[in-house]
């Protein structure tokens, strides 16, 4: 059997993660992940916090494997959501959009392993400061949240690799074998996928959202709002404009979680309203 750093600190059969996913990534998904011997992760951007208590415990009932919790350090309800995964024993953490060093430690203490979800090298030794246990390095394929920097996959994995003596998991365009096999050459000891499991049966979201991500093409994503918060989406004429209307808007705490409240209220993904829906996935997804 295939073992290296990442699957021994998860207890994991493939160094395969299921990316938190707002959304997406409810237990079932989670838990079918983590069943087939990769770790399954709940995406908790979407969740009120009594939601997300009820997902990991469906999720503890539907698997006796390991899985984890995906929180952005933004959220507005930050700090119930915390209690949540450390009353409910989850054994993992992925925290992204947010400085490594306020929470690591809180997790650590709870017996929890801590993954930070990056962009950069100078992130990544941030998070390998702080205390992390691994890092996911995500390149500007990605679909969903970007890094100002725009480093791709191919250059990112390599120079956190060079930076860091923690594990790193890539991420961001990763969806086949050929594609797996191909950060793990540059020095990633995982990958962490996201838009191809968003096509999964088990992922949350409307049917229409999943036919979109099959049938995207090449050239079909773009990155919306530069300034508040890159973010990678499916080209669409509706949410295009609305983009462009904040198009100068830059990024300030107030409105990172303005808009992050909006995630939770948003179901025009579940709901599969195409116009409403600000659809993520990765920059190429035909695979
Ligand atoms: C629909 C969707 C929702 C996402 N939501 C989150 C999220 O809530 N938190 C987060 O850290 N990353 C989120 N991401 C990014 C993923 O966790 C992951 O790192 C990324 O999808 C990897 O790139 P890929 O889409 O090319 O596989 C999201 C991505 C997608 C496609």
């Amino acid at each position: 059997m295939f073992t290296n750093r990442v699957t021994e600190l998860f207890g994991i059969d493939y160094p395969i993660i299921q990316a938190g996913m707002i959304w997406a990534s409810g237990w079932k998904l989670a838990s079918a992940v983590s069943n087939a011997g990769g770790l399954g992760i709940i995406g908790a951007g979407s969740m009120y916090p009594d939601v997300l208590r009820s997902h990991i415990q469906k999720c503890k009932a539907a698997t006796s494997r390991p899985f984890g919790v995906n929180i952005p350090l933004l959220y507005p309800d930050l700090e119930q959501h915390i209690r949540i995964i450390i009353e409910e024993q989850v054994p993992v953490v992925v925290t992204s959009a947010g400085n490594p060093k306020t929470w690591t430690r809180t997790f650590k203490d709870a017996g929890i392993t801590v993954v930070h979800v990056v962009s950069s090298s100078k992130f990544a030794l941030k998070s390998q400061d702080a205390g992390c246990d691994a890092i996911v390095a995500e390149g500007f394929e990605a679909g969903g949240h970007n890094g100002r920097e725009e480093t791709t996959t191919l250059v990112l994995i390599p120079a956190v690799k060079n930076a860091v003596q923690i594990p790193v998991i890539a991420a961001g365009g990763i969806a086949t074998g050929r594609q797996m096999f191909a950060v793990m050459a540059l020095g990633a000891e995982g990958v962490q996928v996201g838009t191809r499991f968003v096509a999964c049966e088990e992922a949350s979201v409307h049917p229409h959202f999943k036919s979109a991500v099959l049938n995207a093409a090449e050239g079909d994503t773009q990155l919306s709002l530069k300034k508040l918060t890159p973010v990678r989406l499916l080209k669409k004429r509706v949410f295009s404009a609305r983009c462009r209307k904040r198009k100068g808007e830059v990024l300030t705490r107030a409105n990172w979680q303005a808009y992050w409240a909006g995630h939770v209220r948003n179901g025009a993904c579940t709901k599969g309203t195409w116009k409403r829906g600000n659809w993520r996935l990765a920059r190429q997804v035909r695979w």
